[in-house]
């Protein structure tokens, strides 16, 4: 600002003083403008301030911009508010008791599936219920080892159109708004699954917790079959691997999902129905690797051998596939893996591979499940690959899948030698000791060129436990980052001085009032008692 000459100002304002050139007076109306146009300076600095301010100085908590930042980044989707975030940072970690689990079941077939669902249930921890179409019978009473049972509402007045389905879809699709609706306290997460899932709970809760359970997520798994993903859809988690719903989601989707569901009535399953109910919320899936529909055929051994690094979290349609451990019963062979997960539920399946170059051998783990010896080098991509030793879902061919397999070959010398988790043990330190046991002729009769390896019966193998800070790639800052106020800009300390400098000029307008009996407009020479003089 370029200020005219100190003659000139004069003349202009104050006809009085025209050719006095320096009164005492003068210098306190110079004075005085001066100080007017610096206090001015700053209210307008302070009124702007907020808007101007990109660090915002919160004396109590100066960790969270910080955090507002990462989070908005991570969250797209929703509507992220300042609570919430400080609210999640503070908030315990998720744990079992913050999931509702909402099984879809039926009174006919309750007393063979159970089985399933009380390997996984533990009654003191996990919350939840199997849905039922009617009460059971009077003389079938409800086991104690099973979830308590609800029965769910008519849903007669709906329609359903697929003509190869079942009404129980639309049934099974209104779980989660039933069990929303129960309004239980302290639930993050909606958790569906079918009678006939298996879940891994410690594992589910250490991949739900990466997730901010205020924003909107449904975190799931498709289907193995490329058939399946084609009929219905690659962008929705399939139901017999299960799914969760966080609470705003679920919060969402009740609203809308009764009609919702008969505008999607042509489609065949309730799994089909909710992920087109959440694409109207705009909402889409989240995959998770360790979430198995298990749609495959025959002998499920490749796709468990070659387990991608991923938490465990379901397995689906064991009743349709050969037992998972060679000669045992289905329900026995789930058994031995469960015993597997619970000595360490985070490396239940996690695949690693290793060599041993003095005798040329490759060796590949399925930790808690089955281990291969080849008695040559494989390269890593070849071991990650499992083998395909089952068929596809609905036509029973050979393929496509959603992953990559490779051939079982007729070649014995080319097939490894298979070895089955015989025991587990903790031995303390955060370490287990597992021991697989040799599985004679597992792939046909065995190379005889092999003796050397032909020789080994069982493979120990020591592993840490794989705990579930492991699998939080994006892991927050340990050291909470301290922000220094900055000594200059738009600061506290700029604040202090403002409101210092305000007070100073208040009480001198008053010192100086009282002192030449003028009031500071009229020391200026503005004329006062007409306002602003607007021409109105
Ligand atoms: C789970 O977290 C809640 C806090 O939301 C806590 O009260 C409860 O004790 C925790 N439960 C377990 C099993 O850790
Ligand atoms: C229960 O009673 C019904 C008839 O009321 C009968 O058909 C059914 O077999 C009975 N079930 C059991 C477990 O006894
Ligand atoms: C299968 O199990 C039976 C009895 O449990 C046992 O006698 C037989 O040797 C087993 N077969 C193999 C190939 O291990
Ligand atoms: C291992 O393989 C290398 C090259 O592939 C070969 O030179 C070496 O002799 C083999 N060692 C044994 C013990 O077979």
């Amino acid at each position: 600002m370029s200020s005219p000459p100190l003659g000139d100002s004069l003349n202009n304002t104050n006809k009085t003083f025209l050719f006095l050139t320096i009164k005492p007076n003068d210098l306190v109306s110079l004075f005085l403008k001066g100080g007017l146009t610096i206090s001015t300076f700053f209210l307008v600095t302070l009124f702007f301030y907020p808007s101007l301010s990109n660090h915002y100085y919160n004396p109590t908590n100066s960790i969270t911009t910080f955090h507002q930042n990462i989070f908005q980044r991570q969250t797209t989707t929703t509507t992220t508010t300042r609570t919430n975030i400080i609210n999640y940072e503070l908030e315990e970690p998720t744990n079992i008791s913050h999931i509702l689990f909402g099984i879809g079941g039926s009174t006919t077939t309750w007393d063979t599936r159970r089985y399933y669902t009380e390997l996984w249930w533990q009654p003191d921890a996990t919350r939840g219920f199997v849905w039922l179409e009617k009460e059971p019978d009077e003389n079938q009473t409800w086991p104690g080892t099973s979830p308590p049972y609800m029965v769910s509402s008519d849903t007669s007045s709906f329609k359903y159109t697929c003509w190869y389905g079942s009404r129980s879809a639309i049934r099974i699709a209104r779980i989660v708004k039933e069990s929303f609706e129960l309004g239980l306290s302290n639930v993050r997460w909606f958790v569906m699954g079918d009678d006939d899932t298996v879940f891994f709970p410690d594992n589910l809760v250490t991949v739900l917790s990466k997730y901010d359970h205020n924003q909107m997520y449904y975190v799931g798994g498709n289907s193995e079959s490329v058939e399946q993903d084609l009929i219905h859809f690659y962008t929705m988690a399939y139901g017999g691997g299960g799914f969760a719903i966080s609470y705003p989601l679920a919060k969402e989707l009740v609203n809308i999902l009764d009609g919702c569901i008969d505008r999607y009535s042509q489609f065949y399953g309730s799994d089909q129905k909710i992920q087109s109910c959440i694409s109207e919320i705009g909402v889409q899936l989240t995959k998770e690797l360790g979430f198995h529909q298990v749609d495959i055929r025959g002998n499920p051994y490749g796709l468990l051998a070659s387990h991608p690094i991923a938490p465990l979290v379901s397995l689906h349609h064991l009743d349709y596939v050969d037992p998972i451990f060679p000669n045992i019963t289905r329900v026995d062979s789930i058994e031995k893996l469960v015993t597997s997960y619970k000595s360490d539920p985070g490396r239940t399946l996690q695949h690693s591979f290793c060599y041993d170059l003095n005798r040329n051998w490759s060796i590949s783990i399925s930790w808690g499940y089955s281990l291969e010896l080849y008695s040559y080098l494989l390269t890593a991509k070849d071991l990650e690959t499992g083998f395909r030793t089952f068929k596809t879902w609905r036509s029973w061919q050979d393929e496509p899948f959603t992953f990559n397999t490779r051939p079982v070959s007729n070649d014995p010398c080319e097939m490894p030698l298979v070895y089955f988790m015989d025991r587990v043990e903790n031995v303390g330190g955060s370490m287990t000791r597992s021991r697989y046991k040799r599985y004679v002729d597992y792939f046909g009769k065995e190379c005889e060129k092999n003796k050397q390896a032909l020789a080994v019966q069982y493979v120990d193998v020591s592993a840490s436990h794989i705990l579930p800070h492991f699998w939080k790639k994006v892991e927050f800052p340990k050291v909470e980052p301290q922000f220094k106020a900055p000594f200059l800009g738009f600061t506290k300390t700029a604040e202090v001085w403002n409101s210092r400098a305000c007070m100073i000029g208040l009480i001198g307008t008053f010192i100086v009032e009282l002192i030449i009996n003028k009031g500071i407009l009229q020391v200026i020479g503005v004329e006062i008692g007409k306002g602003l003089d607007l021409p109105l």
